[in-house]
């Protein structure tokens, strides 16, 4: 499982209150639904009382006007109950709703904001489910108190009637409280601890439908459908053996609750009925008694499932929570600069970077100057930090030790906005959302109209196979679209860059994944990407090499030598090699 499922620091009263200030924005509807709730509280004992004078008075007393009063005072009761409760209940439930979209959109807002090393670190499908399950906990909290405290109210008021009716009588059914609280407590643990592995679980089989479906081709490849479904089915199983026990737990509970009410009733009526034959007590009265007697043990059960719910919904702010509060997640930090007008300089200085909680240093102590109109090509065996290092630019990660300094000042004070808006970064990993071509070569652009798309599009050498799709510009892509090409993918990624049009260009061998035909291709389009603009290659092709100004050969996270192809050859053994091995371009 994850790391950060587990960090379970927050009190519960925090939680509670974190999950209350969702429900601010709604504060009509949360008056509403307490003044309902109000109203509700005295309904029942007064059902007690009309039985009393239905026993009493019409049925002994054999009384017709008070007939007709009680069936009166009856209906009005009835209606009045159901309207308060329909209120009531309507009101706080759909309010509930609306604070888990709200509770969803601030998650996804703070997520996506994240810093890089985050989504490393933590398992896709466990993030989905805190966005999807967790948060519909959360939802039940103040509904849950809202029922919790009217159904207290409701204690009071018929415990209040019983004690007026028969003081002697009441404090033998209420003698049994203490055990019927009991089962309250002990049982609202039990499930809450089933609730939180309940929700752990669900993100377990998330984690495990994200890997299988987005490894799809893998599994087939490997004929693993088999060993897929294994490890699905224990995560399955677990699931079902949590929830199975929640249910046992949450009825045992409420089983225990009747057992103690008719154990209850038993009492009152052996007790109450020899008063009523002895005259001391009016047949009424007990009645009324009884009447109140069942009514109790409902809100006592009631307050039980609030409880449960409560515990419930803890579960789900504890994990919810951790992402909104913990130090430990913060979203991405950014100076306040704004990069204004041309790039002109990049500094690295004695750089060093290792990923978290790794021993090997990925990037170690790099200084490298990039001044603006430079090619500067980053050759070196693979595992060797250059791909890390690029990533350093836009900040994907920040080195531990070390500065990178963009035209003089410190990267760390520009906006990440600016630095990243400024930047071209096309590596050999594509990614297409699930929009029209169009949309997608303009992807995070505010405007754009068809005629510079469509420029775009023809340096990058896509206009003409995006013109041979059935919608051409409007086609869509992506994971549920059109299914195209590595090398048409990489020529729309491409498009991409060119209309952002930055500043500076990294590419991170963009063409590795490509067969020779598309390469050419692809090739070219970067040569229009690259014109009259300073970039940064890592080159596995002798011609990219051949071009740049400057070549850095890098080994081990190291920069072991600088030069051109022709004072490499001559001086550095490791570029001699690599040259012997890798930019071998007898298939141009
Ligand atoms: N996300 C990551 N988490 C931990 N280690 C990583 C990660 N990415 C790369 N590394 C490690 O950092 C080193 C440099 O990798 P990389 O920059 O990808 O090299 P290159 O691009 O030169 O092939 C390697 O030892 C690699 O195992
Ligand atoms: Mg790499």
């Amino acid at each position: 499982m994850a790391k950060n499922t587990d960090l379970h620091y927050l009190g519960n009263r925090h939680l509670l209150k974190r999950s209350i200030t969702y429900f601010s924005p709604y504060k009509l509807r949360v008056v509403i639904a307490i003044i309902a709730m109000l109203l509700y509280a005295p309904i029942p004992p007064g059902l007690a009382w009309l039985t009393k004078f239905i026993m009493d008075d019409v049925l002994i007393g054999k009384n017709i006007e008070t007939l007709k009063l009680c069936i009166l005072g009856l209906v009005a009761l009835i209606v009045l109950k159901g309207i308060l409760q329909f209120l009531q209940v309507y009101v706080i439930n759909t309010t509930g709703i609306l604070v888990l979209k709200d509770m969803r959109k601030d998650l996804f807002d703070k997520i996506i904001r994240l810093p890089m090393p985050f989504f490393a670190e933590s398992e896709i499908g466990m993030l989905m489910s805190r966005i999807v399950n967790d948060v519909v906990a959360v939802r039940q909290s103040l509904p849950s108190i809202i029922m919790f405290v009217r159904q207290i109210f409701t204690l009071i008021a018929l415990i209040g009637t019983i004690i007026y009716l028969d003081a002697n009588l009441a404090f033998w059914s209420l003698i049994v409280m203490p055990i019927a609280l009991y089962p309250i407590i002990f049982f609202g643990k039990k499930v809450r601890k089933y609730g939180r592995k309940m929700q752990s679980e669900l993100s377990g089989i998330n984690v495990v439908l994200e890997e299988s479906f987005s490894g799809i081709k893998v599994i087939k490849a490997f004929a693993n459908e088999i060993r897929e479904s294994i490890r699905f089915n224990i995560e399955n199983k677990n699931l079902t053996k949590i929830i199975i026990r929640q249910i046992f737990y949450s009825e045992t509970s409420s089983r225990t609750m009747d057992f103690v009410s008719a154990g209850a009733g038993a009492t009152v009526l052996w007790i109450g009925g020899s008063k009523v034959i002895d005259g001391i007590m009016t047949p009424g009265d007990l009645m009324a008694f009884m009447v109140c007697l069942v009514q109790l043990y409902e809100p006592i059960k009631k307050i039980n499932m609030a409880n449960q719910q409560i515990q419930a919904g803890l579960a789900g702010a504890e994990r919810v929570f951790d992402i909104f509060d913990s130090p430990k997640i913060r979203i991405e930090d950014e100076g306040k600069n704004i990069l204004e007008g041309e790039f002109r300089k990049l500094t690295f200085d004695n750089v060093k970077f290792s990923y978290p909680d790794t021993p090997k240093v990925a990037v170690d102590g790099v200084s490298l100057n990039i001044k603006a109109g430079q090619r500067i090509a980053i050759v070196g065996p693979s595992g060797s930090g250059k791909t890390t290092l690029v990533n350093l630019i836009p900040r994907f990660y920040d080195p531990q030790a070390g500065e990178i300094r963009l035209n003089d000042k410190p990267l760390k004070s520009y906006t990440l906005g600016s630095i990243r808006l400024n930047l071209g970064l096309v590596s050999q990993d594509t990614f297409l959302f699930n929009l029209s071509i169009r949309e997608n070569i303009a992807y995070a652009m505010e405007s754009c109209n068809t005629k510079t798309v469509e420029q775009a599009a023809k340096a990058a050498f896509a206009h003409d196979f995006i013109m041979e799709m059935p919608q051409g510009y409007d086609t869509i892509v992506g994971e549920s679209g059109v299914k195209i090409s590595g090398g048409q993918k990489q020529r729309l990624t491409i498009a991409r860059a060119i209309l952002k049009n930055p500043s500076l260009l990294i590419l991170d061998e963009a063409t590795s994944a490509l067969d020779t035909e598309s390469e050419r291709t692809v090739q070219k389009a970067l040569e229009n990407l690259m014109q009259g603009r300073t970039s940064i290659v890592i080159a596995h092709r002798l011609s990219t090499i051949l071009t740049a100004d400057r070549i850095v050969v890098m080994e081990q996270g190291k920069i072991v030598d600088m030069g051109t192809h022709k004072e490499l050859l001559e001086k550095c053994e490791l570029y001699d090699r690599l040259y012997q091995m890798q930019f071998d371009d007898s298939s141009d």
